[in-house]
């Protein structure tokens, strides 16, 4: 008598799932005239020295949100919102020690012209 030997193959489907980040549209910074080379360089100054807490677009995150008007509403006066960078308060670093005025002046346009619209 003959074994009946049944072959029993178990598939394996493996199903791959791919999530793709969505990767922050919303904290890309934003685009300007890049001939105002003040500008440029307070983008750069910006990104080095502000965005980790205030994200590239100035939303927000661990700082405070600058954007959508914001810092435009707090300091209608550039002097005094030049002043508060040199001089920080609180968890925001002061900036005199480490940026020159002509740096401190470049992220002050920036951070209006620029992010605050
Ligand atoms: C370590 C985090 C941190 C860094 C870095 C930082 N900030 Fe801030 N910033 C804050 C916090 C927190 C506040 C709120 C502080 C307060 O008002 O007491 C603030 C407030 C501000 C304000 C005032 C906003 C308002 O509406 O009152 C401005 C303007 C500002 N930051 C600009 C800058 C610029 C420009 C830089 C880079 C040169 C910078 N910050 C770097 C955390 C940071």
């Amino acid at each position: 008598m003959m074994a009946n030997k049944g072959i029993w193959i178990f598939p394996v489907v493996v199903l791959v799932s791919v999530f793709l980040a969505a990767c922050g549209d919303s904290t890309a910074a934003p685009t300007f005239d890049s001939s105002d080379s003040e500008l440029v360089t307070g983008q750069e100054i910006y990104s080095n020295n502000c965005s980790r807490c205030h994200l590239n677009d100035g939303a927000g995150g661990s700082g405070v949100q600058l954007n959508e008007g914001k810092v435009l509403a707090s300091y209608p006066d550039a002097a005094d919102q030049r002043a508060f960078i040199v001089e920080g308060n609180g968890r925001m670093p002061g900036f005199g020690g480490s940026l020159s005025d002509a740096e401190i002046d470049a992220v002050v346009r920036y951070t209006r012209e620029v992010l605050a619209e």
